[in-house]
């Protein structure tokens, strides 16, 4: 059985059960069309102004680079980067998954301040569908918006995943431009195996009792039809096998293709995904119905690089998010990348990523853009620790002696992310920073680092409390060793609306705090069994994981960087510590409340046809 998980969405079907809530299907028949209105207020260009260069992979884990470890994957691009920048050695996601972790970096903000995070109670964990309505809200601030409010030209390529806001018919998808970005060239959704596996329209099983059920009910009917013709009740008969001709079919098709009358009602057939999930939009329209695999990594650069050259014969300065598609899985390489890693099919998709890598750089190499362009390296999230193709490789990546991966929210390896940052001449070459960073710093740091105002200074209208920090000081060495701004700094690791684990950096020691721990599979294990789909399903809760709240584990990362050796918990430092921590995300839980999961609303996360985008309209 394959399927769809992506990002995430794990057809670890059985392990994940959750109720369907039928009642709420009603509301399907509600048409409704949704627009997200950008919101930002333009500022000043600035001609000194550095460039912005982010680049974002997709599920790579931290030992897959050669630059942080790994001996046998070659990343030249990647390592040149490190050379020339600062290493990030203690980088974390603010999320293990795609859709969250991508909107915290976006916007500097916890997703679970607005709902982009999976529930308990069901409805996935990411984005599943391009037509549908759940998304990354207006009101929130953006990398985008920022630095458009700024005076600069910004461009989005690759995967965004928070929400396509399509109009009806598919007509004006807004995406990233909505968000800030002046023009795209972007996947809506994300890339999974589906991408390559067409699945058939017509579908019979014979062994499903839906489809029996509904032979038999047709049937009924019809004999029902045949009794009212015979007592002569023409017209009766003609109503109900007209009704019947629709219905049919029509109940035939939700079996088929849609999975309400599952637990993962949210999900449809292979032939959906494959048909209507990875389309390609460059600004509001759909360029290719279905993403070109084969060639996509090299069609992305060049929807940067074109992008980066125009703005600089201009004289503008710009920002280019690049959000590469590999090694997220479906996996599929360019011809010349096919077969030439040590690491099977995942190897070459990391191998041509970092083709990717070095082509963007050779082009500001090229432009003379080095010494006036800030690079930002960063994968979404850790490997996939479970993920293993139908032809037996390992399909997922590497986190190196980090425990556990992707989809285990406290765990280090789903979060501990490779990170560096290249500003030649204002941050130190060759250096390593080892304060605990996240995600959710780039937005502020970015800004800090190109000399432009803050957020809420270049967005009044969009003036949220920001979650990350500027680590501009740390970073050109400004304020000295002394002056951290991690220091003291409560940093939390979500699984869906939960926190599962807890980071106090105190200076001397960064303290890391388990709250609630994944059900593995076996003891000793970090992973839940193997498939291309399969994961843990922490925000999930009690079936997948274990509260251990009342007797949590803590760590001193600085003393015991893999989480080996946890802090007696009889100890002074245990309870201080402990103590400690629990009062801050006590103060935490009272000062800012969740919203409800976007992804728990069956009409804003099932594919509504109706705002699908088709390459003809
Ligand atoms: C390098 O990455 C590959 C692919 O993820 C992994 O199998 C291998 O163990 C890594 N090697 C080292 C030395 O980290
Ligand atoms: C770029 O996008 C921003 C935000 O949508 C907008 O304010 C700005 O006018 C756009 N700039 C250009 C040159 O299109
Ligand atoms: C970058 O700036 C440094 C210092 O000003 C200079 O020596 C170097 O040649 C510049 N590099 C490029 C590629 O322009
Ligand atoms: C300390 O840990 C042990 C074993 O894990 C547990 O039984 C005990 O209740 C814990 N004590 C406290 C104070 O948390």
């Amino acid at each position: 059985m394959h399927s769809l998980i992506t990002c995430a969405l794990p057809s670890h079907a059985s392990r994940c059960a959750n109720a369907f809530n039928a009642g709420r299907l009603t509301c399907y028949l509600v048409l409704f069309v949704w627009v997200a209105s950008p919101d930002v207020t333009s500022g000043q260009p600035s001609l000194s102004s550095p460039n912005v260069l982010i680049l974002i992979a997709d599920d790579l884990g931290i030992g897959d680079v050669g630059c942080f470890g790994n001996t046998t994957i070659r990343t030249p691009a990647i390592d040149r980067l490190c050379r020339e920048g600062v290493a990030l050695t203690h980088h974390l996601a603010a999320a293990a998954l795609c859709t969250p972790s991508r909107a915290a970096l976006m916007t500097a903000r916890y997703p679970q301040r607005y709902g982009m995070v999976g529930a308990a109670s069901g409805g996935p964990p990411v984005l599943v569908h391009v037509a549908s309505r759940a998304g990354l809200p207006s009101s929130e601030p953006t990398i985008g918006k920022a630095f458009a409010a700024a005076g600069y030209r910004t461009h989005f390529t690759g995967k965004w995943h928070l929400g396509s806001g399509c109009g009806f018919l598919g007509r004006s998808c807004q995406g990233p431009l909505a968000h800030g970005f002046n023009s795209t060239f972007y996947l809506p959704n994300t890339l999974f195996e589906r991408a390559n596996v067409e699945g058939s329209f017509w579908v019979w099983p014979e062994e499903d009792f839906h489809y029996h059920a509904l032979v038999g009910t047709s049937a009924a009917v019809l004999a029902v039809a045949v009794l009212l013709k015979r007592l002569k009740f023409n017209v009766a008969a003609a109503v109900v096998v007209t009704s019947l001709l629709v219905a049919a079919p029509a109940a035939w098709f939700l079996l088929t293709h849609y999975r309400f009358h599952t637990p993962r009602w949210y999900q449809v057939s292979e032939w959906m995904d494959f048909n209507l999930n990875f389309v390609v939009m460059r600004q509001t329209s759909v360029l290719h119905q279905r993403a070109p695999l084969e060639s996509l990594s090299m069609d992305m650069v060049r929807a940067t690089v074109d992008f980066m050259r125009a703005e600089a014969a201009s004289g503008r300065s710009f920002l280019a998010v690049h959000a590469f598609s590999h090694p997220h899985t479906p996996l599929v390489c360019a011809p010349h990348n096919r077969g030439r890693s040590r690491h099977g099919r995942y190897g070459d998709a990391v191998e041509e990523l970092d083709e990717g890598v070095g082509l963007l750089l050779a082009a500001l190499d090229d432009m003379a853009l080095y010494n006036n362009t800030i690079v930002y390296f960063t994968s979404d999230h850790g490997g996939h620790l479970e993920a293993l193709g139908a032809d037996g490789q390992r399909t997922g990546g590497y986190n190196g002696l980090f425990k556990g991966g992707k989809f285990q929210g406290g765990m280090e390896g789903g979060i501990r992310v490779p990170g560096v940052l290249r500003y030649p001449g204002v941050v130190r070459d060759g250096s390593k920073l080892s304060s605990p960073t996240s995600l959710l710093d780039v937005l502020p740091t970015l800004l800090e680092l190109s000399g432009l105002p803050s957020v809420r200074e270049l967005l009044p209208d969009a003036a949220q409390p920001l979650d990350g920090l500027s680590l501009s000081s740390l970073l050109t060495g400004a304020g000295g060793a002394t002056e951290d701004p991690t220091r003291g700094r409560l940093l939390l690791h979500h699984s869906g609306m939960f926190v599962d684990a807890i980071r106090y950096n105190t200076g001397e020691h960064v303290y890391k705090l388990h709250l609630r721990r994944p059900v593995y599979s076996s003891a000793g294990s970090y992973q839940c069994g193997w498939g291309e789909t399969t994961a843990c399903c922490t925000w999930r809760g009690a079936s997948h994981s274990a509260d251990i709240s009342q007797h949590p584990i803590l760590f001193d990362l600085r003393r015991d960087a893999y989480e080996d050796r946890p802090i007696a918990n009889t100890s002074r430092e245990y309870m201080a510590v402990v103590q400690h921590m629990k009062a801050q995300l006590e103060g935490w839980r009272q000062q800012v409340p969740y919203p409800p999961s976007q992804f728990n609303s069956v009409m804003d996360v099932i594919l509504l046809p109706w705002l699908q985008p088709f390459t003809f309209l």
